[in-house]
């Protein structure tokens, strides 16, 4: 079995962070969205990786490099335009070749192992009636805005819709598809849909015209697709929540640690209080500050006389003299500073080599 990744897209809803950098590697507790997958693809048991890559692709090659490093290998397959996730498939085809293979939304994150879900798919292709894909669903407050999958009373598929007005189910398509060789003949029989993409709800519809069966499996723990701010944060939560404390670096006496936090080697803490989860990069320095919960500091920042919280703050950035500072997205490489003391909160989304200065 391969594995997909699609780590191209052009990533709008995440803008102006996606303007210099891939949504997939925007951090979560410091670690890179996309690093979760890789690792849960491999603890799957699948090593051999395809990965998508669009105009963002010399930062996702930089990062992921060959894969050693994740115990994977990584064959790079660009994409020139977003043509849609059925249109990664169809120029994936020569990595593909004839294998079963698991296709991952790069920008997805999943509490559950891949483990369960891939061993799922290989039991019922050496079954009676092998099926030709297994998508993973996810029930729903408001099915709108996704991809919504109808199911007959055996739990297979009978129709998928894209963002249906009147939702046929609330079972929403989570960003994990597995694939036999099939899918190959599906994208190529399919035409681009009206925003001009080639959709992989019409190529699976298309299996399921053709008499082929898509078994489910519905997803307990939780799912976030991180594309906006507000999923990106409550991704960032959610891991936080389950990281091993850990202090590397150093803590004076005259500061205060509380709760699950990760302090890495040469970040120092100063007359600071640090209410977990909370994650801290290497070398970063936070001086009287006060970091409270669910913050995700990056390496190599400077936090200074200000307070923050349910935020992430990539590496090498500073917040200097900021009352308070929730609910943001600071970039790599921003200042973020205010000239007077004027008690007051501020919600940011701050790209990469931004400087803002409050009045
Ligand atoms: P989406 O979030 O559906 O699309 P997008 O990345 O273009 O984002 P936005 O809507 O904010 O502009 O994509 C899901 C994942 O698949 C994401 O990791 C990007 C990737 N992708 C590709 O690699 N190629 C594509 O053609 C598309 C549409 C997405």
């Amino acid at each position: 079995m391969k594995a997909l990744i699609l780590a191209g897209g052009a990533g709008t809803r995440l803008r102006p962070i996606t303007h210099t950098r891939a949504k997939q590697l925007v951090p979560v507790a410091n670690t890179p969205i996309l690093h979760y997958g890789i690792h849960s693809m491999v603890a799957a048991g699948i090593t051999e990786l395809g990965v998508i890559v669009g105009d963002t692709r010399e930062e996702v090659m930089a990062d992921l490099g060959d894969g050693s490093r994740f115990g994977a290998s990584v064959t790079y397959i660009p994409q020139d335009e977003p043509l849609g996730l059925a249109h990664c498939v169809l120029i994936a085809r020569d990595f593909l070749g004839d294998d079963d293979f698991v296709m991952y939304l790069g920008d997805n994150l999943l509490e559950q192992d891949l483990e369960a879900f891939v061993g799922a798919f290989a039991a019922a292709r050496d079954g009676e009636h092998p099926p030709s894909a297994q998508i993973l669903l996810k029930p729903v407050s408001d099915p709108q805005r996704f991809g919504i999958a109808s199911l007959d009373d055996d739990g297979h598929v009978v129709h998928l819709v894209e963002k249906p007005t009147e939702p046929p189910s609330n079972l929403a398509l989570v960003g994990v598809y597995l694939f036999d060789s099939e899918i190959h003949e599906a994208v190529a029989a399919i035409a681009p849909s009206e925003r001009g993409e080639l959709e992989i709800t019409d190529a699976i519809q298309w299996l399921i015209d053709q008499g082929r069966r898509v078994r489910t499996e519905i997803l307990t723990g939780w799912w976030i697709d991180t594309g906006k701010l507000t999923p990106l944060l409550e991704a960032n939560r959610l891991i936080l929540e389950t990281i091993e404390p850990r202090i590397d670096g150093t803590v004076d006496d005259e500061s205060f640690i509380d709760g699950r936090v990760v302090i890495e080697a040469g970040a120092e803490v100063i007359n600071s209080t640090i209410r977990g989860p909370v994650a801290i990069g290497a070398n970063t320095q936070v001086v009287d500050s006060f970091i409270g919960p669910f913050s995700a500091i990056g390496a190599d920042c400077e936090v200074r006389h200000s307070e923050i919280e349910h935020s992430v703050v990539m590496e090498r950035s500073q917040v200097i003299d900021i009352p308070r500072l929730e609910d943001s997205l600071i970039g790599s490489d921003a200042v973020v500073s205010r000239s007077k003391r004027k008690p007051r909160a501020v919600r940011l989304m701050v790209g990469d080599h931004c400087q803002i200065d409050i009045e």
